[in-house]
């Protein structure tokens, strides 16, 4: 099978390196890809939001399969394009991305379904948001409702930051069009954990849950970002909670969507919080994780490309996948200065050497620069991802690692893992 990953970033060359080890993959190209998935597809320089130009290409080289990693070319239609051209792809439709496009949407969707969220409000009008604010009073979180790469959400510990938020959003267009609707909604206390599965439209494959960490400094401090590691599995996520998310977050979501007419096929990413009351669902994404999937493919045993096609398929009831017995976790070494400013083609010296028998290094933002040296050009640069008996195993190996690799342009946290660490050694 002729198969082609779109995207760019370390959940794409995770993406890649399995699909790539699948018997059924004959061919693998990514588009635009990077410096460390061409070792495992042929990297074709189209954007992964030129939705013509992928099509085009699609075309013209017999591609099979396509498994779209990122959101953008999801919203776009970029899979209802390949439907029209009979082209099987993995990931959800225009209608049926709109889990992750609009928090408004979702919200109703939950209210709907029975789908346990936080209590919250829609609004398009700024006076009526902060009444109603004033009303719940602090702490309270707002949403932008659309996309607005992941700064769109203020958990605020006082009213005048939702406040201020709401002003931001509504009055001063802080995040454009994304952010002309809000959602208001409760804080909610507990233990975030991310949880998988994949869709056929009819039915969901639970694959395994993770926890990855948003704050750019150790102790979950400073500004969020893309996330800055993950690892897998959640400890927090046992078994019979596996069990009540599926029964009451990600089937009845499958269901609902069907119902809607927008039938879910991909991967269905629940962002949720772990309360005393049970699981609730603080928001869904309509694609893998980054850098959760690194931890997920490097546990995966099961062919990765005959589950995708099985979910295309709608055949995935008749599934189950197999997991090392182990933990992962992906260290993110990123540009010095990320999340804000940063200086792009700074060298990377020891990559290829750094990695171990019990460590797999994925690339996100490099490029080879003239004389093939490896270079810094995005925010998040390297998944440094180490495995192993226990979280803490897959710690050291994972940091072993990173201390093998000479970048002084990066920097990376020290303490990925700590909450799951802790747990093990109490
Ligand atoms: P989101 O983009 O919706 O995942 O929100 C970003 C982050 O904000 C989440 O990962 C949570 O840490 C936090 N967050 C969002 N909604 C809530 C909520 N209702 N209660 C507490 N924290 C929240
Ligand atoms: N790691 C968080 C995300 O992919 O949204």
């Amino acid at each position: 099978m002729k198969v082609l990953v779109v995207g760019s970033g370390g959940r794409e060359h995770s993406l890649c390196w399995a699909i790539a080890a699948s018997p059924l993959c004959e061919k693998l190209y990514c588009a635009p890809g990077n410096a460390g998935i061409a070792a495992d597809a042929e990297c074709i320089d189209i954007g992964a939001e030129d939705i013509d130009g992928l099509i085009g290409f699609v075309q013209q080289n017999a591609i099979e399969f396509v498994v779209v990693g990122p959101e953008a070319p999801l919203i776009l239609g970029l899979v209802d394009r390949l439907d029209e051209i009979g082209v099987k792809s993995f990931g959800p439709s225009a209608a049926a991305a709109i889990l992750e496009g609009s928090k408004g949407f979702t919200k109703d969707f939950c209210a709907k379904y029975d789908i346990p969220t936080a209590a919250y409000r829609r609004f398009t009008d700024p006076e009526a948001a902060k009444q109603w604010t004033r009303e719940q009073g602090a702490p309270i979180v707002v949403k932008a409702d659309g996309l607005a790469a992941g700064k769109g959400v203020t958990v605020a510990a006082e009213l005048d930051d939702a406040l201020a938020a709401i002003d931001a959003a509504m009055v001063d267009g802080q995040f454009g069009d994304a952010g002309a609707e809000l959602v208001v909604e409760a804080f909610l206390e507990g233990e975030e954990a991310s949880f998988f599965a994949i869709c056929d439209g009819e039915t969901a494959l639970p694959l395994m849950s993770a926890q990855d960490h948003k704050a750019v400094f150790d102790g979950d401090k400073g500004p969020n970002t893309g996330g800055m590691g993950a690892y897998a599995p959640a400890p927090v996520i046992t078994e019979a909670m596996a069990e009540t998310v599926m029964q009451k977050i990600i089937l009845p979501t499958v269901e609902g969507m069907k119902a809607e007419g927008r039938p879910y096929k991909g991967v269905l990413y629940a962002g949720l919080m772990i309360t005393d009351k049970g699981p609730e669902l603080i928001e869904y994404n309509v694609r893998f994780g980054d850098p959760e999937c690194q931890v997920l493919m490097t546990l995966l045993m099961s062919d990765i490309l005959i589950a995708l096609v099985a979910a295309a398929d709608g055949v995935l009831d008749s599934f189950d996948l197999r997991w090392r017995d182990e933990a992962a976790l992906s260290v993110v070494m990123a540009s010095n200065g990320y999340p804000g400013g940063y200086e792009k083609g700074t060298e990377i010296v020891g990559v290829e050497l750094a990695a171990s028998e019990d460590t797999v290094i994925f690339h996100a933002g490099t490029a080879r620069g003239a004389n093939d040296e490896l270079l810094a050009t995005g925010g998040r640069v390297l998944n440094v991802t180490g495995f192993g008996p226990s979280v803490k195993a897959a710690q050291e190996a994972a940091y072993a690692a990173v201390d093998r690799i000479d970048w002084p342009g990066g920097f990376c946290r020290r303490d990925i893992g700590w909450r799951a660490v802790a747990r093990e050694e109490s």
